[in-house]
């Protein structure tokens, strides 16, 4: 009673989400009673479960409105893991402004709104962040690396021109110096539970120097222990949005990707909340401990929601 939950993704993307046949088994394991549906299948009555986790629904990146759309049909039936503020607030990097207002140190980040003159905010940009060789344009609402571009900082034509075709499709973009200790050491994704610090991994750098960029793949990444510093800057990252967010209880699943900076310390690159990937095949008792964090919330929400 009380443990029927969806583990929701889409119909592309399931075969490409690895943590999903291990999560399974954990769930079952401890006795919850689990199913995959994708949030794209209209024939799911979705208040016939006690809580849908958002998974891999990873084709909402092309089908933005109708994935919040679908998110407040379900927070309305039942109970929505992340909630839909955390997702709604996690679907934008602007994010990393509220973090950096909270005294997170994040990658230092210049945003630009539609309707900006690309050349102009680009060389703003490079002015203020003159130690920067190469600079990153990308997305303020996007994943999986697309459309995002590393440049030299003298190929300035080429970074205006993306900047423009971003800005033309009326999307908010981010400009980022890029941080060369990818290059050499990677980035570190630490994966959280119920606000306890699960694993790490290392996923090595995706922007190569000649344009191309890689979809961050298996290939791409390996287990890594993550550093005292490195849990600091995560920890400081994770209470900071439960603050913005006004939350009462710890984020179930949290992702906070890192890079270190020129001066070797770590910033936030990406905090992912709503639907990351969670290399569990790199750490497979982490499968076991994610299955109990959701086993305690179920509880949680059904005794809540019999009390009301
Ligand atoms: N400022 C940056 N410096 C170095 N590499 C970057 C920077 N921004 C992005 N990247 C690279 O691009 C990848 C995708 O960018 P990211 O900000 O994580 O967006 P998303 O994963 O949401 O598409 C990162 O994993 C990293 O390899
Ligand atoms: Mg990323």
């Amino acid at each position: 009673m009380g443990n029927h939950l969806a583990l929701v993704t889409d119909r592309a993307s399931l075969e490409i989400d690895y943590d999903m046949p291990l999560l399974l088994d954990a769930c079952k394991a401890v006795g919850i009673r689990a199913e995959i549906r994708s949030w794209q299948d209209p024939g799911i009555a979705w208040d016939r479960f006690d809580a849908v986790l958002l998974r891999s629904p990873w084709s909402y990146v092309e089908n933005l409105p109708q994935f919040l759309e679908w998110c407040e049909r379900v927070s309305d039936v039942t109970s929505l893991f992340n909630p839909l503020p955390v997702v709604r607030w996690n679907l934008d990097k602007h994010y990393l402004a509220d973090l950096a207002g909270a005294g997170v140190p994040v990658v230092p980040s210049g945003f630009v709104p539609p309707g900006a003159d690309p050349v102009a905010a680009l060389r703003t940009f490079l002015a203020e962040h003159d130690g920067a060789a190469e600079i990153v344009v990308k997305p303020a609402i996007g994943a999986y690396s697309r459309d995002v571009q590393r440049f030299s900082r003298s190929a300035e034509d080429g970074a205006a021109a993306h900047l423009r075709k971003l800005l033309d499709q009326g999307r908010h973009v981010i400009v980022q110096p890029y941080l060369d200790s990818i290059d050499r050491d990677g980035e570190t994704d630490l994966i959280y539970f119920d606000g306890v610090y699960s694993h790490a991994i290392r996923k090595r750098a995706l922007l190569l120097p000649d344009g191309t960029v890689d979809e961050p793949t298996q290939e791409a990444r390996a287990a890594r222990a993550a550093t005292e510093d490195e849990r600091a800057v995560a920890a400081a990252a994770l209470d900071a949005a439960a603050a913005h967010l006004k939350l009462r209880e710890p984020l179930l699943y949290g992702r906070v990707d890192l890079v270190r900076g020129a001066d070797g310390n770590p910033l936030v690159l990406e905090l992912e909340l709503g639907e990351p990937s969670l290399s569990i095949p790199f750490a497979e008792s982490s499968a076991a401990r994610f299955a109990r964090a959701i086993s305690v919330r179920l509880e949680e929400t059904s005794r809540k929601r019999k009390s009301r």
